[in-house]
């Protein structure tokens, strides 16, 4: 024990602990270690299996007992164990040791888990052991796959709505010209009926078409707005818990360093309420992210996203403890292009509204008690399974 770098064991008595008092602790550390616990020999083969490690994986201790660890191992890493471990015995070159990586696990049902394996290594009585902690990596993982699929999603739609609002604008902007154009190409083309032949009958051909092209134009740019306006709204009962939770952890992206504390206040069995899945994340989206960044400023940053039923429907706030949009109020600050940000588009508030409009409720401004800005709109309750979707 003189030179011994280990930690030192003591009994339940604090005498320093031999050999047989050992073997309950160990018992009581295996029962107890929150990871799973593996410890093995320098030939693979078992000599601890912790509870937590029969729960990940499925097998019982006294199965497992002196079996190579690479029944708990799929792919290469199954074929390749005891090379790894002979290679490390003969180099001491460390792959894994006290490093901890991310490996695949096969559990007794043959399924496969990402875990996180760490090792250690001892020496005892010259024989070299290795104590591996595992940690199921299946939830993180599936949590960072959803996030970044989200963002996909979160980027692909805020383009298709930015395109749409913009064209929207665009659309009746365009129009008016290009109605006067249409008009003066044909009064041209009529006053030119009196000029001479020759030259003037291709000038006709070519203003018609110019008339029919400008036309055309306009049509396009009115279907255009109309597909914008009309939007295919994919309507069903929704959890508005779940799509509240996936909208705040969007909004952060990119954020991280200066959030503010979202309070979702919405309760646990709130009922089902109508509406398109994704438009509805994309407006809490831009409302949360709109008061992140006007939060920038403000000391104790807070959000309070809200939920309550009344009169049969879903009313829902989105409010902060920030600036708020002094002089505004009702739907005012909804037009677009209309930022106080520098790069700002002006489009996330137009967009809500868009959306809204479409769910036919509409979303408004008001300052809200709590110092900041409040944005507030309704949806329709589901009214439960009907029979006639
Ligand atoms: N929660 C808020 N608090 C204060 N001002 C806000 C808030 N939300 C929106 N605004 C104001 O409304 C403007 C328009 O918002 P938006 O349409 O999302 O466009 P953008 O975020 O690109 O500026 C913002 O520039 C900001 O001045
Ligand atoms: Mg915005």
């Amino acid at each position: 024990m003189e030179d011994n770098p280990h930690p030192v064991l003591t009994d339940a008595n604090g005498q320093l602990a031999d050999r047989r008092s050992l073997e309950p602790l160990m018992r009581s550390v295996l029962a107890s270690v929150p990871d799973a616990m593996i410890v093995i020999n320098q030939h693979g083969q078992m000599l601890a299996f912790s509870a937590a490690a029969e729960r990940l994986f499925g097998y019982k201790a006294k199965d497992v007992a002196g079996q190579n660890v690479s029944i708990l191992m799929a792919g290469a890493d199954e074929a390749h164990h005891d090379q790894y471990i002979s290679n490390y015995l003969s180099t001491g070159e460390k792959q894994i040791i006290g490093i901890g990586r991310i490996v695949t696990a096969k559990l007794a049902d043959g399924t496969t888990i990402p875990v996180e394996l760490k090792i250690g290594e001892a020496e005892i009585d010259g024989h070299r052991l290795f104590t591996g902690y595992i940690r199921d990596m299946s939830e993180q993982q599936a949590n960072a796959l959803r996030l970044s699929q989200m963002q996909v999603e979160l980027a692909n739609f805020s383009r298709l709505s930015a395109v749409g609002t913009m064209a929207s604008a665009m659309a009746h902007e365009l129009n008016q010209p290009l109605t006067a154009v249409a008009n003066y190409l044909e009064a041209a083309r009529d006053m030119l009926d009196n000029a001479d032949a020759d030259t003037l009958a291709y000038i006709q051909e070519a203003l018609d078409a110019a008339a029919n092209q400008s036309i055309r134009a306009g049509q396009i740019v009115r279907r255009l707005r109309d597909y914008v306006s009309r939007g295919e709204l994919d309507m069903r009962p929704v959890n508005l818990r779940d799509v509240v939770e996936d909208a705040t952890s969007l909004a952060k992206v990119g954020f991280e360093g200066q959030l503010a504390r979202v309070i979702v206040q919405v309760p646990e069995n709130f009922p089902n309420v109508l509406a398109d899945r994704l438009q509805l994340r994309q407006v809490i989206v831009n409302l949360v992210r709109n008061a992140i960044e006007a939060l920038s400023d403000t000391a104790t940053p807070q959000i309070w996203i809200t939920a309550e039923t009344r009169n049969g429907l879903a009313h829902i706030v989105v409010e902060d403890n920030g600036p708020g949009i002094p002089g505004a109020d009702g739907s005012s600050p909804f037009d677009a292009f209309n930022s106080t940000k520098p790069g700002g588009m002006g489009l996330g508030l137009s967009i809500c509204q868009t959306i809204m409009d479409a769910h036919g409720t509409k979303i408004e401004y008001a300052a809200s008690p709590r110092g900041g800005a409040a944005f507030k709109f309704s949806l329709r309750l589901d009214q439960g399974p009907s029979g006639d979707e």
